[in-house]
């Protein structure tokens, strides 16, 4: 009795019981979880870097490109079979970044022009619209920042009154607010968190963003943490507010990074190789690479599944380990990868 039951939890998970896992319930899936490529550029593309993903509503991904060119890649229905590419060109840039949908099929971008990977020009950086609503997709700029210094990750205001979103700059330790009809830009929030460390090789600080429940979470990079502080409705850091650490990893580092329905944290550690998932108040268990692996080298961002088909698929997108290359060496062109959760709780 006891074994069929058992038995019936391994066939409805997919997996095998017995794995010494560190959760409660036995139906956990094995780790490392089941990574598949899907997309993957290839040498005739130097130096490439995916930064960012959004999904739109019918499931495809849009993948920010962030060297040598300012592309959005589009992933047409990404869980069947070889996705299906085509490529949108942002003028007046030649790296983006942070991706969010602002309305259905409508999406705020920050980018900019670089002169190396991750060396912004002073007084390019800005947010562009695509629009993918017509037959073909459109593109304009919404408006240039002249004082930020290294744009990064973006988040739509939900419920804002007027249309807005919010942007990371790593560069001046910010976050902006943008009003996406006027083009108006404000500081929305600046702790110190969202410093980075002033001895780190790689100096970054607040960088992935995610709005829940009335409330900001960010990633701070160098300090391989996730914090959170409540806003106001309409975007802008609530009176007084302080930030409070709710994840740690235990990395090097991490970049952007998603909350799933659970309230956990999927982040990418980008120089860690790996994709890390932590409970509020935990260091986190790593689920997809290790640091030798080229699996998920230099993820730089994550996207859960939008149809009834991939709810259980995290994308990952990645910089191939351009940064910190595997082992001291070893770099490959920037992938999307199908990271599937079924069966992990
Ligand atoms: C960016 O690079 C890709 C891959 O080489 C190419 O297909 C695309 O046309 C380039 N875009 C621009 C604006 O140069
Ligand atoms: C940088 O400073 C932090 C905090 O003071 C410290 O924990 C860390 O070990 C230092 N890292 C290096 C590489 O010196
Ligand atoms: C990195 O080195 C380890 C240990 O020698 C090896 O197992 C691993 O395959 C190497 N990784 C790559 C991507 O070459």
């Amino acid at each position: 009795m006891y074994s069929s039951a058992l038995a019936l939890l391994a066939f409805a998970c997919g997996t095998a019981v017995a794995t010494p896992a560190p959760y409660s319930t036995a139906c956990a899936a094995a780790l490392p979880l089941p990574v598949r490529t899907i997309f993957q550029l290839d040498k005739t593309v130097p130096f490439s870097w995916f930064e960012n993903v959004a999904i739109r509503g019918n499931g495809d991904l849009l993948v920010t490109m962030l060297s040598p060119n300012a592309s959005v890649y589009s992933l047409h229905q990404p869980a069947s079979g070889p996705a299906k590419v085509s490529i949108i060109n942002i003028g007046d840039a030649n790296g983006l970044l942070g991706i969010a949908e602002t309305s259905p099929d409508v999406f705020a971008i920050s980018g900019g022009t670089f002169s190396s990977l991750a060396a912004p020009v002073a007084g390019t950086l800005g947010i562009w619209e695509l629009n993918l609503r017509g037959p073909k997709p459109t593109t304009r700029l919404i408006t240039k920042i002249p004082e930020a210094v290294f744009l990064n990750g973006v988040v739509s205001v939900p419920g804002s009154p007027s249309p807005a979103i919010l942007v990371a700059d790593n560069g001046v330790s910010r976050v902006w607010r943008v009003d996406l009809k006027t083009g108006k830009y404000e500081t929305a929030a600046e702790v110190p968190e969202m410093r980075a460390l002033p001895n780190a090789t790689t100096a970054i600080g607040v960088n992935g963003l995610k709005i829940h429940n009335g409330h900001l979470y960010f990633s701070n990079s160098n300090l391989a943490s996730i914090f959170r502080m409540p806003l106001d409705k309409s975007g802008l850091a609530a009176q007084g507010a302080q930030a409070t650490l709710v994840a740690k990893f235990d990395a090097d580092n991490i970049d952007d990074f998603l909350i799933d329905e659970k309230g956990k944290y999927w982040a990418a550690t980008n120089f860690d190789n790996t994709v890390a998932v932590a409970s509020q108040g935990a260091t986190g268990v790593v689920v997809a690479g290790t640091t030798t692996e080229l699996t998920v080298a230099g993820d730089t961002a994550l996207a859960l599944g939008r149809t009834i088909r991939d709810r259980n698929i995290v994308y990952a997108v990645t910089g191939g380990a351009l940064n910190r290359p595997v082992n001291g060496t070893v770099t490959e062109p920037a992938k999307v990868v199908a990271i599937d959760r079924t069966g992990f709780v």
